[in-house]
């Protein structure tokens, strides 16, 4: 069942629209082989340095006694973008919390399965969440970045909060600012770093958080609807960053908006109602998916 409309803030809400203005087939197709095919994979940069994949395998979650997964098995290929798509309430933000287990933080949340990243299992006896968080970094769908903080101390508190060794004081500028490059906003903020993080734009605002996320030096980045609060020319520049990213993470991303699947994803998993229907190259699953509820979906049949 899908989360009741009063519990949803307005961003949610919209956001769970599907197939944004339903393209039709032949748009998606467009889309598609524009972006995607060997005109793309020849225009790709090699990776700068080379990121961990993951594996999810029968992933199953449970809030309290209602099942939201049933039974998930995806790889993660080290370097490349997947992406998640299905209609509202399938469970795909259960499924990237799982990822990083923060699924076990709300009251009830209850994992099985085995998730590994580059071959550790991140719910081992000995795996601290803490650490597996830091090294598979999340950017949620409204931009949160703390309210109180200037946007230097936004990305610095990335490092703060990581559990991980402690930076030297000399050593964090030179952090904050390759991390403010990494997510391209460095030369948009350098000359207001003490600036609160709040008096970005909301496109500045996401990349901040980006920033935040990447300034950890984690594996793999999960982007939960990361632009559906964004205009159409600050979505366009983070899936610009997204191509950037993935030539030193991993990048896994959750979107509503089959173009940007199409434009952005290597891979493409449609999930409906906690299962996994189709896995495959985002070409194929936008040309020529082998399953029906797919076609229909991608095509925005339903939602
Ligand atoms: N905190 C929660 N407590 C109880 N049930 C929840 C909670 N969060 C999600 N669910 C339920 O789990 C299922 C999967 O929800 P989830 O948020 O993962 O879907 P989604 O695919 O991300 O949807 P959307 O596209 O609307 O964001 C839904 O039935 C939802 O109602
Ligand atoms: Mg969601």
């Amino acid at each position: 069942m899908a989360p009741s409309d009063s519990t949803r803030t307005e961003t949610e809400q919209s956001a769970a629209q599907p197939a944004v203005g339903a393209p039709s087939a032949a748009e998606l197709r467009a889309a598609a082989q524009t972006d995607l095919g060997e005109r793309r994979a020849d225009a790709r940069p090699a990776p700068l340095q080379t990121a961990r994949g993951m594996e999810a395998r029968d992933v199953l979650a449970w809030y309290g006694a209602s099942q939201a997964l049933k039974g998930i098995s995806l790889p993660f290929a080290p370097n490349q973008v997947t992406a998640l798509i299905g209609p509202s309430g399938c469970g795909k933000s259960t499924f990237v919390r799982c990822l990083n287990r923060m699924h076990e933080e709300i009251p009830g949340g209850r994992v099985e399965g085995q998730i590994t990243l580059d071959g550790h299992d991140i719910y081992a006896s000995d795996a601290d969440p803490v650490t597996v968080r830091s090294k598979i970094g999340m950017v949620f769908q409204k931009p949160n970045p703390f309210p109180t903080k200037s946007i230097f101390d936004n990305v610095a508190a990335g490092l703060k909060l990581s559990g991980g060794k402690r930076v030297k004081r000399s050593d964090l500028r030179d952090r904050v600012e390759s991390s403010l490059r990494g997510a391209g906003l460095w030369e948009e903020v350098k000359d207001r770093l003490s600036a609160p993080g709040m008096s970005l734009s909301g496109g500045q605002q996401q990349r901040l958080c980006i920033a935040r996320a990447i300034a950890v030096e984690p594996e793999v980045v999960l982007m939960d609807e990361p632009c559906s609060a964004l205009d159409p020319v600050a979505t366009l520049r983070i899936e610009e960053l997204i191509h950037e990213l993935r030539q030193r993470y991993t990048i896994v991303i959750v979107t509503h908006n089959m173009q940007q699947a199409a434009r952005v994803a290597d891979s493409t998993a449609f999930m409906l109602s906690g299962e996994l229907v189709e896995f495959a190259p985002t070409n194929k699953i936008f040309t020529d998916p082998d399953d029906e509820r797919t076609e229909q979906y991608v095509t925005g049949k339903f939602g």
